[in-house]
């Protein structure tokens, strides 16, 4: 209630801007890593992305994102024996993700597993996060995907191998194989592109669990859940999904025009912060022309060009641009992923921003905690059940 019968306090609460979905609300602060969205520009710790991307390996930019600074050769040899050192899965986790059904979507997979990780690696992981952990629970997301991909193929789960990389021991988990260098290296570099991207519903997620002085695994679990809505981390196996309905060339007018007229969404298309082409997408596309099919490559790009010319139509003023998951799609396909395998590869990646940004939180702690707008009536009188 406002106007002149409202109280001080009320009056103090009504002027509290509420912006839907709370846009523009600065919600921490935090040197890791920021999206300048008019620009088009991502920049990790001081670093362009166009700065890293092919040039940095996954682990040096998860050293970067961990510690603020590049390692030198030494410390990145360390990180690397340290990630090595720490795929193992405890048995209770790989029992949980035994009893899972073959068909559970493996981000609901991973999620439990990094819960069932929390509450059975208890000399890994206590009450306070710090980087051993952050380090431990990075190393583990990839085995335990890996472990639920074979599981539900009736497959046992692939020991991982210390002397791999993440990107080569995530695929040689998943696939049993030497994974080659032309799948290997453009995962890295998509591990490089998707590890943090400032206060995204993801990493907020994770830092307001961490702001109770809960634990890791809490916090990494939530944050899995909130990447998985196709709002956020979900879009890139609809993606696929939206590229192999349309088929062919020849059909992506008639397809994307028949979806505007029924307002769907587009998926890959639009951002709350870019009003610019995102980056990552601008570098995607150049991975993807590269490493996939020409045919797929052609349908990508056309369908890219369509739906940008159409939303300018459709939704003039709204500057809806390629975001990352468009090209995601066809260069995760190119490794020789599945669809559903996508959004979890994000998880491989994203798992270093959220824990950095778990241990940024508790550094400097305060309970985040804020208000809500009361729109619901007050001054009701309980009736007991047979009197209502
Ligand atoms: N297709 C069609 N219309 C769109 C799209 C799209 N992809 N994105 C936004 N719009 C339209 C909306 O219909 C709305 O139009 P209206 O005001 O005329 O109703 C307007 O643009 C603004 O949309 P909002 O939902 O308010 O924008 P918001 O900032 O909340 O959403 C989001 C951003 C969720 C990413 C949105 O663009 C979307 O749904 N995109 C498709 C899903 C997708 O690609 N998700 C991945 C995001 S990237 C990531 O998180 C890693």
């Amino acid at each position: 209630m406002s106007g002149s019968n409202g109280t001080e306090a009320e009056i103090a609460d009504t002027a509290l801007p509420k912006p839907e979905g709370l846009e523009g609300v600065v919600a921490a602060a935090t040197a890791l890593s920021h999206v300048f969205g008019e620009e088009g520009r991502l920049v990790y710790r001081g670093y362009d992305i166009h700065e890293l991307a092919g040039k940095a390996s996954f682990e040096e930019v998860a050293f970067l994102l961990w510690n603020g600074r590049l390692p030198d050769r030494r410390q990145l040899d360390d990180l690397r024996q340290r990630l090595g050192a720490n795929r193992d899965l405890p048995e209770p986790v790989l029992a949980t993700l035994r009893a899972l059904p073959a068909d559970a979507a493996p981000m609901d997979a991973l999620r439990t597993g990094v819960s069932a990780l929390g509450a059975s690696a208890h000399g890994l992981f206590d009450e306070s996060p710090d980087l051993d952990e952050a380090i431990a629970l990075a190393a583990r997301v990839p085995s335990i995907l890996a472990a639920f991909f074979r599981l539900r193929q009736g497959q046992d789960p692939i020991p991982p191998r210390p002397d791999l990389n993440t990107a080569q021991s995530y695929l040689y988990q998943l696939f049993d194989r030497e994974p080659e260098p032309r799948h290997w290296r453009p995962l890295d570099v998509y591990l490089v592109l998707l590890a943090d991207h400032g206060m995204n519903a993801s990493t907020f997620t994770a830092r307001v669990i961490a702001s109770t002085q809960s634990d890791l695994c809490s916090a990494i679990t939530g944050a899995v859940g909130a990447l998985k809505g196709p709002l956020h981390g979900g879009a890139p196996s609809k993606v696929l999904d939206m590229l192999n309905e349309i088929g062919s060339v020849d059909n992506v007018e008639a397809w994307l025009t028949h979806a505007l007229d029924t307002n769907a969404r587009l998926m890959g298309f639009g951002h709350r912060v870019y009003k610019a082409e995102d980056p990552r997408a601008e570098i995607l596309r150049g991975m993807a022309e590269q490493a996939s099919d020409p045919a797929f490559f052609a349908l990508s790009k056309t369908t890219e060009e369509r739906a940008l010319a159409l939303l300018a139509e459709r939704k003039p003023g709204r500057r809806l641009y390629t975001n990352v998951e468009f090209y995601s799609a066809a260069v995760l396909a190119a490794v020789g992923l599945p669809g559903d395998m996508f959004t979890p590869t994000f998880a491989v990646s994203r798992t270093v921003g959220w824990t950095a940004h778990v241990l940024e939180q508790v550094a400097n702690n305060r309970l985040i905690r804020p208000q809500s707008e009361f729109v619901g009536p007050t001054g009701k009188h309980f009736a007991p059940i047979d009197a209502r």
